[in-house]
Formats: C-alpha cells, sequence, structure tokens
C-alpha cells in the first residue's frame, strides 16, 4: 500500500492511475493484517471488471477490514450489492465500521461465519454476476464448486493470491507451504483454465489474480 517500497515502474502506475485508491489505503496501515489486502492496482483492476462486465451483484469471501469490498462498491452501480463473509469477528467489526464510515453500507451485506457454511445461505440470491475468493487457500477448490453453480453465463469467477507465494510453478510443494493447499491451487488455476467452460486469464500481479469469464 505504501509508496516508499515501490520501483519507478510501479511508482509511476501508481501516481497516473491508483492514487485515490492508495490513499484509502493508507486509512487501513494502522492495522496488523493489512499487508495481506489486495493492492490498490489489484483494486482498480476489480473496478475495471466491475465496468466492464455490468456486475451487479458480488459475492466476496474473505473481507479482512473492507478495502476491497469498498473498492468494489466504489465501482458498483447504485443498484449494486456485495455479499462478503468474513469468518473472524474482529476483523468483522472493523469492517463494519470502515463500511459506515467510507457510506457504503447500503451495499454491502457483511456475513460473519465460516465462507461454505455462508454461501449456502446466499444460494437463494443467485445466480451472481461475480464472485471474488480471498480467503483460506486450501478451501479454494471448494469454493470454486460453489462458484461453478452459482455464477451467471458471461459472469466473472476472480480470485487472489493464485500464484500461492511464487510456489505453483515449482514441482513439489515446499515443507513450509501444506501440500493440500499446493495441489489445491494448481486444480483450482487447471480448472479455470479449461476452455471449454472458461475465457480466463492468470493475470502476474505479485500475488498473481486468476480471473475467469464463465462461457
Ligand atoms: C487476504 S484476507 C482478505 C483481504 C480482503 N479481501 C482485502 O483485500 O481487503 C483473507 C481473509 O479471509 C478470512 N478467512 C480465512 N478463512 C476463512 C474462511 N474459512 N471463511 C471466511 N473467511 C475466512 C481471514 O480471516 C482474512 O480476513
Amino acid at each position: 500500500m505504501r509508496n516508499k517500497n515501490l520501483d519507478n515502474k510501479s511508482l509511476y502506475i501508481r501516481q497516473t492511475f491508483t492514487k485515490e485508491y492508495a490513499e484509502l489505503g493508507e486509512a487501513f496501515i494502522n492495522k496488523e493484517k493489512y499487508l495481506i489486502q489486495i493492492s490498490a492496482e489489484e483494486g482498480k483492476l476489480l473496478g475495471l471488471f466491475i465496468k466492464m462486465n455490468n456486475i451487479k451483484t458480488i459475492v466476496e469471501i474473505g473481507t479482512l477490514y473492507g478495502y476491497s469490498s469498498i473498492l468494489m462498491a466504489r465501482a458498483l452501480l447504485s443498484d449494486g450489492h456485495i455479499y462478503t463473509i468474513e469468518k473472524n469477528n474482529e476483523y468483522a467489526d472493523i469492517a463494519a465500521q470502515n463500511f459506515a464510515d467510507f457510506k457504503v453500507d447500503d451495499k454491502i451485506t457483511l456475513m460473519r461465519g465460516n465462507g461454505l457454511d455462508q454461501l449456502k445461505k446466499l444460494e437463494a440470491h443467485s445466480p451472481f454476476d461475480m464472485i471474488f475468493i480471498d480467503a483460506d487457500k486450501a478451501s479454494y477448490t471448494d469454493y470454486l464448486d460453489w462458484a461453478e453453480l452459482h455464477i451467471r453465463q458471461r459472469g466473472l469467477i476472480v480470485a487472489d493470491n493464485t500464484l500461492l507465494f511464487d510456489t505453483i510453478y515449482l514441482k513439489s510443494s515446499p515443507k513450509w507451504l501444506s501440500e493440500k493447499s499446493w495441489h489445491n491451487m494448481k486444480d483450482f488455476n487447471a480448472r479455470l483454465a479449461n476452455e471449454s467452460k472458461y475465457y480466463s486469464m492468470l493475470i502476474p500481479t505479485k500475488e498473481g489474480m486468476t480471473v475467469a469469464l464463465k462461457l
């Protein structure tokens, strides 16, 4: 989020295209986990997807302090809505306050609890226009099982961290990473790379962001 570690290329992009997004992110830097939230540039990309694809309904798994939800809410049309799921109550409390402070609470429903349990409650509202996965990596294929059933045709499935901390292309899982998460993420990307079902790309952001348009 902060500018001080950016190289010249990234600094140019930030100053030219994402200054406002980065400034909004500054509101979160005193929080312990802010480094795991998306970057301003990834937020702008999500906003671009929303505007390009007439997205009105979004399900987000992994709210944290609400930075990505707020950026997506700002890009949505006035009748758009986001359902965002967070299992950690302390983070959810902070996100709820942020949604009110940034005046987007009317566009966001914050759901507290485990992702898979909360997703079941959303089935009556499906199909959704976009599903953004940014939570526990070991569950990405479970979230994808749900997303495949509840995304509309031409809707978007988007997921962050899909380079899995630069391990996804290694021959085997490194010792410090759970083998389950590593295999899971490889399956996840392989499923979304299926050209008979999706038009998709793994965007080489720092963490990797997979974006798939359902055909
Ligand atoms: C990377 S952070 C989300 C960042 C947020 N999307 C942003 O960019 O501002 C991941 C969040 O997922 C939450 N999380 C992890 N496992 C979860 C689960 N099983 N169900 C719901 N939330 C979960 C964590 O508590 C954490 O707040």
